[in-house]
């Protein structure tokens, strides 16, 4: 199988900023890549190994998945079973799809979070509108917010903070699945970290100053540059390792008051447009590295 095993790396996504640093980066470590968007691969049982990725009926060295683009059921069905295909075929796939599923799907994140042992903050996922419903007045009786999230959501879209009953989103407003995780005042105003972690590493962070309490940047909020090393390295590092991602975005909240660091989410699939506006180093150069050592193991 081997005789046609190309020392590629595929990259799987679209175009853009990401990809060309990505280029830019395997040009400078002479790492032969290339990129396809999911519509271009597909399950062929005449081919060689039962898949075509674009024209090439050879397997790749190895897949940086940089994005899954959303669509219907049955797209990212199939886009996560050639993920899982590539797998079956020993190709080593960064991020793994069941890192993918796990960070997708927000209460799988805080599941596996919690069953690592690792703080973050208490979270219920529910398909009844009477036990969200509960969950929001037991919360607010115990003085507790609760912040409502789509299961698939990112870049602080469709985040609400619930007070009271009367704010829950009606089950269409829901797509008929509650995650809903306590709202924690964050030590310093609106403000996160993001950290970025490579193969057991925090390679960089930031400070996300929000101008609401969504501090995504995509919503506004604003990079600062800060250390990397430390408790909230160490945090991140175990939560990456806690999904099973090889490289992933970890946002963390202080706790206000305590000073407790809360893990809120793992993204596997994370953008690094505005860390790297606050990191010295090169992240696509650094993630190249690493998979480009990662398929020499
Ligand atoms: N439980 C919470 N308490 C306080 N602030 C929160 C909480 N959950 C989220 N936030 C704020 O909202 C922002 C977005 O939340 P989160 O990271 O969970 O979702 P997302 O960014 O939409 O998803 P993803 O990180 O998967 O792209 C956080 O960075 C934080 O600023
Ligand atoms: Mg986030």
């Amino acid at each position: 199988m081997d005789g046609a095993r190309r020392p590629e790396l595929l990259v799987l996504g679209g175009g853009g900023w990401h990809w060309e640093r990505l280029a830019r980066a395997a040009r400078e470590l002479a790492l032969p890549v290339r990129r396809l968007g999911f519509p271009a691969l597909r399950f062929d049982a005449t081919a060689r190994y039962g898949l075509r990725l674009g024209e090439d009926e050879d397997l790749p060295g190895a897949v940086l998945v940089r994005f899954v683009p959303g669509g219907s059921f049955e797209q990212v069905t199939r886009r996560l079973g050639l993920l899982h295909a590539l797998e079956a075929l020993a190709v080593p796939v960064i991020n793994p799809a069941t890192a993918i599923e796990r960070c997708v799907d927000k209460s799988q994140t805080s599941f596996r979070l919690r069953l690592a042992g690792l703080p973050t903050p208490p979270s219920w996922t529910v398909e009844r509108e009477e036990d969200a419903r509960a969950i929001l007045e037991a919360e607010a009786a115990a003085g507790f917010e609760l912040v409502f999230k789509p299961l698939f959501g990112a870049q602080g879209r469709g985040l609400e903070r619930l007070r009271g009953p009367e704010d829950l989103p009606s089950a269409e407003e829901a797509s008929g699945v509650w995650y809903l995780q306590r709202y924690v005042p964050p030590e310093g105003g609106d403000r996160d970290f993001r950290v970025f972690v490579i193969d057991g590493e925090p390679i960089a962070a930031m400070a996300r100053r929000g101008s609401s309490w969504i501090t995504n940047l995509r919503r506004g909020g604003r990079p600062e540059p800060i250390a990397r090393a430390g408790a909230l390295g160490e945090l991140a590092v175990a939560a990456v390792r806690a999904v099973g991602a090889f490289y992933a975005g970890v946002d963390i909240l202080e706790e206000r008051g305590t000073g407790r660091l809360l893990v809120l989410e793992v993204n596997s699939q994370p953008a690094w447009q505005g860390l790297q506006a606050v990191t010295p180093f090169d992240i696509a150069r650094e993630l190249l590295a690493a998979i480009a050592r990662r398929m020499r193991r």
